[in-house]
């Protein structure tokens, strides 16, 4: 059913490509594990699984810290997923899906963007962390693999998640296209995905960039205060709370929920430290993306520091709809 190569894969271009790509300590680690079951393979090569834990993206642990949250969406997407399935779309001879790929540092408001971009085109936003847990809820052949791979502690390879990708966006729901959520994250993983598509006579059709300068980001975010029990949330600046006095200087003394009075907190990423750190990463994995699809005249920058409607309508042109 599914293309994956069950060669071992050379682990000395995998770790490398590993460590070029992350910083991650957690990809580190899984490329010394790699090295070492490297030493201890017959001739170079270790089995998919083990390489696939020196590859980079997405960690066990970072995919289901996100199930508990998304465990409704999720177990609804499983049975859509299972629906979807019965009609399978001869979807991938078409030659003029809507193919994007939306990037944002975080903070950026993706998050509201999306939705406006799934309904006006009426195509699906697929987020790999969903992806994965579907395909290993509803066990195919490349969740089984995922699964393994996670079990152990492993990185899932990039093989692996663009056999997820290729599986997924042969559905019917993606007849008019889809956009990419979190994939691709550097070039390899753009050239994988560049390869399956051509397979069908596709290709990216758009990369649109939600571009805010970092400065309003580490406003926008480092501004961020949430009542934990609730989820309510309030910007020092955008939305303060009543128990901030104006022109006082925020502290847990008084920011303090509207409704309850009970202290409010920030969110361990939301600190300058915090975001300037993903932020290098934004950019260091981004920019080779983004210089990688140039040549093809796909690539758009849309100003988001603006409202949601001037960004919305930034997209709108950028995809022309
Ligand atoms: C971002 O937008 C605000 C509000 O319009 C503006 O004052 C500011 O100069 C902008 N920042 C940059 C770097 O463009």
């Amino acid at each position: 059913m599914f293309q994956m190569s069950t060669k071992p894969h050379k682990v000395s271009s995998l770790t490398s490509s590993s460590s070029k790509v992350s910083s991650s300590g957690k990809a580190r680690q899984a490329s010394a594990k790699s090295r070492q079951n490297t030493k201890k393979g017959r001739s170079g090569f270790v089995p998919l699984a083990a390489a696939a834990s020196a590859c980079v993206g997405i960690t066990a642990a970072a995919l289901w810290k996100k199930s508990k949250q998304a465990s409704r969406s999720a177990s609804t997407s499983t049975s859509a997923a299972a629906s979807r399935k019965s009609v399978v779309a001869a979807a991938a001879s078409e030659s003029d899906r809507t193919i994007l790929i939306l990037f944002g540092p975080p903070g950026a408001g993706k998050g509201s963007q999306a939705p406006r971009i799934v309904e006006t085109l009426d195509i699906p936003q697929l987020s790999t962390g969903d992806m994965l847990r579907a395909a290993v809820a509803a066990g195919t052949e490349v969740g089984k693999q995922a699964k393994a791979v996670m079990d152990s502690g492993g990185l899932v390879s990039d093989e692996i998640v663009v056999g997820i990708i290729k599986d997924r966006i042969l559905e019917s729901d993606c007849s008019k296209g889809f956009i990419l959520d979190g994939f691709p994250r550097t070039v390899e993983q753009a050239n994988k995905l560049d390869d399956m598509l051509s397979a069908s006579g596709e290709k990216v059709s758009s990369v649109v960039e939600l571009s805010v300068p970092d400065e309003v980001l580490e406003e926008r975010i480092c501004g961020r205060w949430i009542h934990k029990s609730s989820g309510r949330s309030y910007h020092v600046s955008f939305a303060p709370p009543k128990s901030l006095p104006s022109g006082a200087k925020p502290d847990e003394s008084n920011m303090l929920d509207d409704e309850t009075g009970e202290p409010l907190m920030q969110r361990g990423d939301d600190t300058a430290e915090a975001l300037k750190s993903r932020l290098d990463a934004y950019h260091k994995q981004t920019v080779p993306i983004l210089t990688h699809y140039k040549p093809t005249g796909v690539v758009s920058s849309v100003d988001a520091n603006q409202s949601q409607e001037e960004v919305w309508t930034g997209i709108k042109t950028a995809l022309g709809a």
